[in-house]
């Protein structure tokens, strides 16, 4: 088969573009642990506020160290609105929305969600020292600009796992 030179440049171009595309996608994917904040797990909007899966809500440990932060958004705030969490260390967010489509973003930092009625977003990442924003960035109404938080991430030594995880853990043993 006779491909003409021109067509020939075209589809060269084409390919090293599409390599471009999926290369630089898979290249910030991994060096900046973009990920997809999907998880596929309902919740009833209307029982949230009772259902243990969002008990103790903020910040908590589980019995094999790791660190979560549960948090509900609702016309126009993020409960709890304020969180103190490590440095340098995983932290598993859970999220979910009581009435509308909200938007989880801390600003400056890659930990970015929608907060979905029904759903129960999930993911996991980790920051620096320093204190940030915790934005909506999902129109949520009249008062969304008003939906804000804020995180404190505190050196890892200085940091003090909630009083209600010292006392189911008995209090004396550290992981
Ligand atoms: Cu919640 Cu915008």
């Amino acid at each position: 088969m006779n491909v003409d030179l021109y067509e020939r440049i075209w589809m060269w171009g084409v390919a090293v573009m599409l390599t471009l595309f999926f290369g630089s996608t898979a290249a910030a994917a991994f060096s900046h642990q973009i990920h997809p904040p999907s998880h596929v797990e309902t919740i009833d909007p209307k029982t949230v506020l009772g259902d243990p899966r969002f008990k103790p809500q903020g910040v908590s440990v589980d019995a094999q160290g790791r660190i979560h932060a549960r948090i509900i958004g609702l016309m126009f705030t993020w409960l709890p609105p304020d969180m103190t969490v490590p440095a340098d260390t995983p932290i598993t967010f859970h999220l979910t929305s009581v009435d509308v489509t909200h938007g989880f973003e801390i600003v400056r930092t890659n930990g970015q969600s929608m907060v979905v009625p029904g759903y129960i977003s999930q993911f996991t990442t980790q920051f620096a020292p320093g204190e940030y924003l915790i934005a909506c960035n999902e129109y949520c109404g009249i008062g969304h600009h008003t939906m804000a938080g804020k995180l404190h991430v505190v050196p890892r030594g200085q940091w003090k796992a909630p009083t209600i995880t010292a006392s189911m853990s008995g209090g004396a043993h550290e992981h």
